[in-house]
């Protein structure tokens, strides 16, 4: 079972995934206080979306960067202290050693967590050979997790099917962050992976990451209700 000092609210990760600051901020006005926790990807990040973060924490939000990092240490490093001023709670590197060991020691004295991301949930055996690796998913997911752990990475983003096997590898000291979740009776969109929010929590989710689900939603606010709502009783029971 998850730590129960997270409340079933903040459990809730709402990806901000918008073409620009005046829907994200829209779309956050709607939400309210049904929501405390962002995401901010690719998409609104280079559609000038970073100052946001500041904004976003100093209302009280907290703000998870999603912009999976990968290069030479020293590059990551650099990055990651400028990231770390933001104000953000939340970023993602690559699961491999150099980047998670820059990540983590330049993070240091901040209150930025840093998430590993070990295989991404796109790729099959078949991507991972044709990328030159040996190992297949299964294996380099668990591999890297260990990797990640031994190297104080605060937590995992992975499917919510891998959510239980995970916990099992790492144990309670880092949080899984799982995309991929769908309440019931809402279109999966591209996700192939999916599960309900009490099934992922059940199965070992810290944090789930949701997107359209609620940002196309036609009362945004009631479908985050609705999954705070679904979180609740999966984290009593
Ligand atoms: O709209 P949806 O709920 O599918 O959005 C999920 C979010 O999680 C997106 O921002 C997507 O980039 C992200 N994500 C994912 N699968 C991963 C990693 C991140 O869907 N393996």
């Amino acid at each position: 079972m998850p730590p129960p000092e997270i409340a079933p609210r903040d459990r809730l990760i709402v990806a901000l995934d918008l073409p620009g600051v005046e829907p994200a901020e829209a779309m956050v006005a709607r939400l309210g206080d049904s929501v405390t926790f962002y995401k901010i990807g690719y998409q609104l990040a280079f559609a000038g979306g970073l100052p946001l973060v500041r904004k976003l924490a100093d209302r009280g939000k907290k703000v998870f960067i999603d912009l999976k990092l990968h290069d030479i240490g020293n590059t990551v490093a650099r990055g990651v202290e400028s990231i770390a001023r933001l104000g953000a709670t939340f970023l993602t590197v690559h699961a491999y050693p150099q980047t998670m060991k820059a990540a983590v020691e330049s993070r240091a004295g901040s209150d930025l967590k840093i998430l590993a991301v070990t295989v991404l949930t796109s790729y099959d055996d078949g991507d991972l050979d044709a990328a030159g690796y040996r190992l297949g998913v299964s294996d380099l997911v668990e591999a890297r997790a260990r990797q990640a752990q031994v190297l104080g990475i605060d937590g995992l983003v992975c499917s919510p099917e891998e959510a239980a096997s995970l916990r099992k590898v790492v144990g309670r000291q880092m949080s899984l962050v799982t995309p991929g979740v769908r309440p019931a009776g809402s279109a999966s969109g591209d996700q192939k992976r999916i599960m309900t929010p009490a099934r992922a929590i059940t199965a070992g989710a810290d944090y789930l990451v949701v997107g359209r689900p609620v940002l196309e939603a036609l009362d945004p606010k009631a479908a985050a209700e609705a999954i705070v709502a679904e979180i609740a009783p999966a984290l009593a029971g």
